[in-house]
């Protein structure tokens, strides 16, 4: 099979446009979405190159350790008691157990399950018990640096943990600059956790992130969220090949506006925005005057994902007024549920031998599409599988 197979719509000559319009409505094979030698080529060029999520730093507690994982690979998540936040690959120096399989609380050490090293949250390694075949660790002082635990490149923005597991992205820094810019309004330091929710979906990750993108189904799958006519005066966004998503410019001026919920002050013409935006490849944001968003997104199967969904006030009102803090919560977990469970429904389609006659609609899926051509870049960058007679496929 081609890695990247796109279908031409033909058939998207019912719109009416114009030849480049119809040739740009193309959707992605199916068997991106059910092929698992495609996912491990996804878990390769997508997930270890650029920078990834993995978390929400604000869960992570001093003296926690956190196991999460990126694309099927094993990570810890720690905080020392001098509040540092430290990123580890999740196995043992010894012989690559996995170090921490549950997150725990309070802990000094962290102790290996199969022959008891044990580490400091910080990564060193504290103790090696009869390592010489004798009682005591018997670690040379000084000399046990090599053998902690290996510390993976990361970065904190808007709360949310980024890696990059191949450790030759460009700078953190200068990869979000062009959505810091647009945020700049919005005023980080401010936000404050009000809920983190897992969620199992049974769907490719590539559906969750489509989804994402797609303002076309919000008034009719989230009809509490506004009608089509507040959804189809969205803009698209494109800050950089790696950032985009739309804007409701007055995504929430029909909404009833608790009294409880603290709104920065805008200026007027972000009073009622909305943004979405897709960070490439795992993580979505969504951003008002009164509420931030992040959902992170991690494969499990070809056809699961996980995710976890961080929703943050803009000031501490689960302090100020707990009970409207969960309101809030569950008000917008309803929504995300919605979400999960449309889901599945896509994923069932993509076995369908008509799948990959699918349309993209021109007026709403412009984001979709550029979501698939950066996948199909990113796909073309990798050398591809191998073949049965051990040789690359082009
Ligand atoms: S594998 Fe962890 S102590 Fe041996
Ligand atoms: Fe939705």
């Amino acid at each position: 099979m081609s890695l990247v197979s796109w279908q031409v719509m033909g058939e998207a000559l019912e719109f009416g446009l114009p030849m480049q319009d119809i040739y740009s409505k193309r959707v992605l094979d199916p068997r991106y979405y059910t092929d698992t030698q495609v996912l491990e080529q996804e878990r390769d060029c997508l997930f270890a190159k650029g920078w990834a999520s993995v978390g929400l730093a604000s869960t992570v507690k001093p003296g926690c350790a956190r196991p999460t994982q990126l694309a099927g690979s094993p990570l810890l998540l720690t905080r020392t008691r001098d509040g540092s936040l430290h990123v580890f690959h999740n196995i043992c120096a010894h012989r690559g157990a996995q170090l921490v399989p549950v997150p725990c609380e309070n802990q000094r050490h962290l102790t290996c399950p199969y022959h008891a090293w044990s580490y400091s949250l910080s990564g060193e390694l504290k103790g090696a018990p009869y390592l010489a075949g004798k009682k005591g660790s018997s670690i040379p002082q000084g000399e046990d640096k090599g053998f902690g635990l290996q510390p993976i490149r990361h970065a904190v923005w808007f709360d949310t943990i980024f890696v990059n597991l191949a450790e030759n992205a460009p700078a953190f820094s200068e990869w979000i600059a062009p959505l810091d810019d647009q945020l700049n309004p919005f005023d980080s330091p401010r936000l404050h956790l009000i809920s983190a929710t897992d969620y199992t979906i049974k769907a490719n990750w590539k559906l969750v992130c489509e989804n994402f993108l797609d303002a076309y189904h919000v008034p009719f799958v989230h009809n509490q969220a506004g009608g089509p006519e507040t959804a189809i005066n969205f803009a698209d966004l494109e800050l950089s090949p790696d950032i985009f998503g739309f804007t409701l410019p007055q995504g929430d001026a029909d909404k009833k506006k608790p009294e409880w919920l603290f709104r920065l002050p805008l200026p007027p013409e972000l009073e009622h925005a909305q943004f979405f935006f897709y960070l490439f490849p795992n993580t979505l944001v969504a951003i008002t005057g009164g509420w931030f968003q992040v959902i992170s997104v991690q494969p499990t199967r070809v056809d699961q994902s996980d995710e976890v969904l961080g929703l943050y006030a803009m000031d501490n009102l689960s302090e100020r007024n707990s009970e409207a803090a969960q309101e809030f919560s569950t008000i917008m977990n309803r929504i995300n549920q919605q979400d999960v469970d449309i889901l599945p429904s896509l994923q069932a389609g993509r076995r369908s031998p008509a799948a990959g006659k699918n349309a993209l609609a021109p007026f709403w899926d412009k984001t979709i599409e550029r979501f698939l051509s950066r996948l199909e870049k990113a796909l073309l960058e990798f050398p591809g599988p191998s073949t049965a007679d051990g040789n690359k496929s082009p």
